[in-house]
């Protein structure tokens, strides 16, 4: 029978480094040898920075830890974030609790490609260029799919070809663009959709008679959206009310919706970067995907329907679990077996739901406490740090701090100062 994870995972925080790895290796989320690599630094080695990147001179590192009290689409997990700010994986682990106890969090993905583009810059002529592409298309396409060797055999392939219009405003002048779709399965794609567009340049242009400037991906891969959504039925009105109408802000406004979506983005960064993703692909399709109606708005939408909260994020989340970082990475080949990841599209849907759950947290405190005290509550380890205390120091200083801050709103680096002087004397 399952554990009941929940109750297992009951007081993790509280817990040491020691404790929590035998917790994990207990729950079968580490092996030993995990845990014997975190404890010798998860050291990479130089060599693959060196393959990696150009004019490699180290590594930059950023603590690793893990949310707890996840349970998406019915089933637990633990989830690998990489994050500097401090009190993002305890809001996270707190508000999955709620809602593993309150409602449920189920994902799903639409659709399975993503997008190449051609641009033919200024267009001689639109009719002629419409019409070699569609007696083309099948021959086009086949193309595409020699040239992506191994993709179809993978379940994948190159899938349709559209091409598009757009006025260059000044002249009367056409600008076309070719969009070309594949599903790069469990791959993140940029490689092989690049590789392939600007390999059929040459046909196009042939077949045309037109002139291509460029090729690329698109990242606004609104072809393939990955959808998380949580329910809390029968939720205290009040409060159900206050995330709405904070949604309904962030809704309407840019200046809040910018702010709204980096709190989604809060989740969703760390688990890319722990698995070796690409976070900036990632982050220009969330936000350009933010603004599709001509206007930015919030990535996550939070209503009421009778007395449920019902909340959904939705947005392109294109990742991998095959090419770049995500098997040469060790830390990152740990972390997506930490969730027993089975395909690039389950890794998008815990990350969607990661996001969607890190917004509830976030606007369940804005509309209700304020995320202040909970943040600087957490920060003050951070400050004591800042102030020069030792790691002997650190909980006294922290402590100290603990306290003002119940009078207070606020501390920062000068009372860590002088709560370190106190103590030192
Ligand atoms: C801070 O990192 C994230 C928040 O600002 C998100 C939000 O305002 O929704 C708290």
């Amino acid at each position: 029978m399952e554990k009941d994870l929940e109750k297992e995972l009951t007081g993790f925080s509280k817990l040491n480094r020691e404790e929590r790895f035998q917790k994990l290796l207990e729950l079968g989320f580490l092996s030993e040898n995990d845990i014997q690599f975190l404890k010798d630094g998860a050291v990479v080695p130089m060599e693959l920075a060196e393959n990696f990147i150009e004019n490699v001179i180290g590594f930059f590192q950023i603590p690793l830890g893990v949310a707890t009290n996840f349970r998406i689409d019915g089933k637990d997990y633990i989830i690998p974030m990489a994050v500097e700010e401090t009190s993002i994986i305890a809001a996270a682990s707190k508000t999955a609790k709620w809602v593993r106890d309150c409602g449920e969090l189920t994902t799903e993905v639409r659709g399975s490609s993503i997008i190449g583009q051609i641009q033919i810059s200024k267009v001689e002529n639109f009719e002629r260029l419409k019409n070699a592409i569609q007696e083309n298309k099948v021959a086009l396409l086949k193309q595409c799919n020699i040239l992506a060797e191994g993709l179809e055999r993978r379940g994948g392939g190159f899938v349709d070809l559209t091409l598009r219009e757009i006025e260059r405003g000044e002249s009367g002048d056409v600008m076309a663009v070719i969009h070309l779709y594949a599903d790069p399965v469990d791959a993140m794609g940029a490689n092989i959709m690049n590789q392939v567009c600007e390999a059929i340049k040459s046909t196009i242009e042939e077949i045309s008679g037109e002139k291509v400037n460029m090729c690329i991906l698109s990242n606004l891969v609104d072809s393939k959206l990955t959808i998380a959504k949580v329910c809390i039925p029968n939720i205290d009105p009040e409060l159900g009310h206050g995330i709405e109408e904070a949604s309904y802000f962030a809704e309407l406004d840019p200046y809040r919706a910018s702010t709204n979506n980096k709190g989604v983005l809060n989740g969703i960064d760390p688990i890319l970067i722990a698995t070796g993703n690409d976070w900036r692909a990632v982050e220009a399709g969330v936000h350009a995907y933010a603004a599709r109606s001509g206007q930015y708005s919030s990535i996550t939408k939070w209503k009421m329907f009778g007395n449920d909260l019902i909340g959904k994020f939705e947005a392109p989340l294109i990742v991998g679990t095959v090419g770049g970082m995500t098997r040469l990475h060790p830390t990152a080949k740990m972390c997506l077996k930490t969730m027993n990841i089975e395909s690039a599209e389950h890794l998008s849907r815990i990350v969607a739901a990661v996001g969607l759950v890190q917004n509830l947290g976030a606007l369940k405190a804005l509309s209700t406490v304020g995320v202040v005290r909970g943040h600087m509550n957490l920060h003050t380890a951070n400050l004591a740090m800042m102030a020069g205390a030792t790691k002997s120091e650190i909980a006294l200083v922290q402590k100290y701090l603990q306290e003002m801050l119940a009078n207070q709103k606020k501390v920062s680096v000068k009372e860590a100062e002088v709560a370190l002087q106190e103590i030192r004397k």
